[in-house]
């Protein structure tokens, strides 16, 4: 049987951070589906068309892995996908008591779906989608932090990094 997972997130924008986790969970798993799932606590700069834009040119087809978008129940998506397995990548500590909550409630919902966490490269450790977001509009340049495309879309939305410092 063909092991699916599904990798939720808001993915606004997908950061290298992300793209390492895809890389690293293609090798666990025969099919992952990039899900970009609807998160209540958060307001988005990328509409969901760019962000599914943005991790498909960022992922230039590689093989197994596909992108979709939901805004329902994740669980439910899991299911539906005929997936049993949530993807998260892990961060520093303080993200712990988030995804605990988070994978305990998916489970509750439906004790068939297990999450997985992997464990974020060192060099994605202390970065996310909202800091970059956070340093770009204040005028820096995360361009090693994100993949070529997002660091143009992002160009588009905060020209003032174009003059800051390149991080
Ligand atoms: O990248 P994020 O914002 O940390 O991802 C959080 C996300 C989108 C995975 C989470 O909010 C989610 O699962 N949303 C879908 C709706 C849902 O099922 N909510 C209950 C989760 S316990």
């Amino acid at each position: 049987m063909k092991k699916i997972a599904v990798y939720p997130g808001s993915f606004d924008p997908i950061t290298n951070g992300h793209l390492d986790i895809i890389k690293r969970g293609l090798s666990m798993f025969d099919e992952l589906i990039v899900l970009i799932a609807y998160n209540s606590t958060k307001s988005s700069l990328f509409t969901v068309e760019e962000r599914v834009e943005m991790i498909q040119e960022a992922l230039g087809g590689k093989k197994g892995v596909r992108v979709d978008s939901y805004d329902g129940l994740l669980v439910d998506y899991v299911r539906s996908a005929g997936a049993n397995t949530i993807l998260r990548g892990l961060r520093a500590m303080s993200e712990f008591e988030y995804e605990f909550q988070m994978a305990l409630m998916n489970r509750r919902i439906n004790r068939n779906v297990e999450t997985v966490f992997l464990m974020t490269g060192y060099k994605w450790f202390y970065t996310s989608s909202t800091i970059i977001k956070e340093v770009a509009r204040l005028g820096a340049s995360p361009k090693g932090l994100i993949p070529e495309i997002v660091y143009r879309k992002m160009q588009e939305k905060f020209p003032q990094m174009n003059k800051g410092k390149v991080i």
